[in-house]
């Protein structure tokens, strides 16, 4: 199996550019989660990647060999938009997705069956696609990019609309594929999945890849930089007005609270013993959200209304 390399890649819509020299490699094995906000460029590099879209310049490449034709017909791909005929049944619709993907007649239905069993869609094989429920088109959708049994996976938010069970379901399958040796891509916009399921994270940004690595590589820079307390009886502002306090926000039924340079957590818990009793303190592990909030939104704040 080979990595999916995304090499400097440039996309402009007029004056808009949607992709600025973005780079990222997603290895065999591996589940890549790519994260940005509205308009980021994730569909757009998503698109790119299997050869739908052009870059204006960039190249994708798939080990040394740049993604035409043939290599992404190895490709499985869920499109944001969705691509199934709605009217035609999901058995002949999978069948038929097997067969342009050269399959014979016998394999394509084999697959069908193997999919749309594994999937729990069996019972709707004989219906119309828009005759089922959002979720269950998903998973055709999901059958639709597996059929073929691609060599790499490329999902636009394969989970936007799934219940748990369909989540864990779609989890599954992403890491069985990644753990016969397919590099997995897919965006999301659920931050909490993405830190459970992904070996990597992209966090794009305006086109540009602001972060990328393991949810321990993003965290290392800003490990142990919040302190997480529980004050009962002090006034919601108390770290306000204590030297040890460099900044600071409400969190839950807490505070998170940043020692100033040269404080340590005995500073901030005596000031805080000052204000109330403390039941918790404890040094803060950012979670993904946390990381984007902070990557993305001092950025988001520069930008001119
Ligand atoms: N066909 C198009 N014509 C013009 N502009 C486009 C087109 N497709 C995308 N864009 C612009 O390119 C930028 C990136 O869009 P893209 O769809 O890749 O974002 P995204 O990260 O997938 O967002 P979302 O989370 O909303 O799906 C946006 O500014 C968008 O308006
Ligand atoms: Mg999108």
């Amino acid at each position: 199996m080979k990595p999916l390399v995304i090499d400097t890649l440039v996309k402009r819509y007029g004056d808009r550019v949607a992709l600025d020299a973005l780079s990222f490699t997603v290895s065999p094995g591996e589940i890549f989660g790519f994260v940005g906000g509205n308009g980021a460029g994730k569909t757009t590099t998503l698109r790119i990647a299997v050869g739908v879209l052009s870059p204006d310049s960039g190249v994708v490449r798939w080990g040394e060999t740049p993604v035409g034709r043939p290599e992404a017909a190895r490709f499985g791909y869920m499109p944001e938009e969705r691509g199934l005929y709605p009217k035609m049944t999901v058995a002949k619709q999978l069948v038929y997705l097997g067969r342009l993907h050269g399959l014979t007649a016998q394999q394509a239905r084999e697959s069908m069956t193997r999919w749309t069993r594994r999937l729990h869609i069996e019972e709707h094989r004989d219906k119309p696609v828009d005759s089922l429920s959002l979720g269950n088109q998903q998973r055709v959708q999901l059958a639709a990019a597996l059929v073929h049994d691609p060599d790499v996976l490329v999902l636009d938010e394969p989970f936007s609309g799934l219940d748990p069970l369909a989540v864990d379901a779609m989890s599954a399958v992403l890491r069985e594929k990644a753990e016969h040796g397919v590099p997995v891509l897919f965006s999301s916009h659920q931050l909490d999945l993405v830190e459970r399921l992904c070996d990597r994270v992209g966090v794009v940004h305006e086109g540009r890849l602001t972060a990328c690595g393991s949810l321990a590589e993003l965290r290392a820079p800003r490990a142990a930089r919040h302190l997480f307390l529980k004050v009962d009886g002090a006034p919601g502002h108390w770290p306000a007005d204590t030297p040890a306090v460099a900044s600071f926000r409400p969190q839950d039924d807490g505070v998170l609270v940043e020692p100033a340079p040269g404080s340590t957590e005995n500073d901030v818990l005596a000031a805080a013993m000052r204000h109330g009793t403390v039941r918790h303190l404890s040094w803060h592990q950012p979670t993904l959200a946390d990381l984007f909030r902070d990557l993305v939104e001092p950025a988001k704040e520069d930008t001119p209304a």
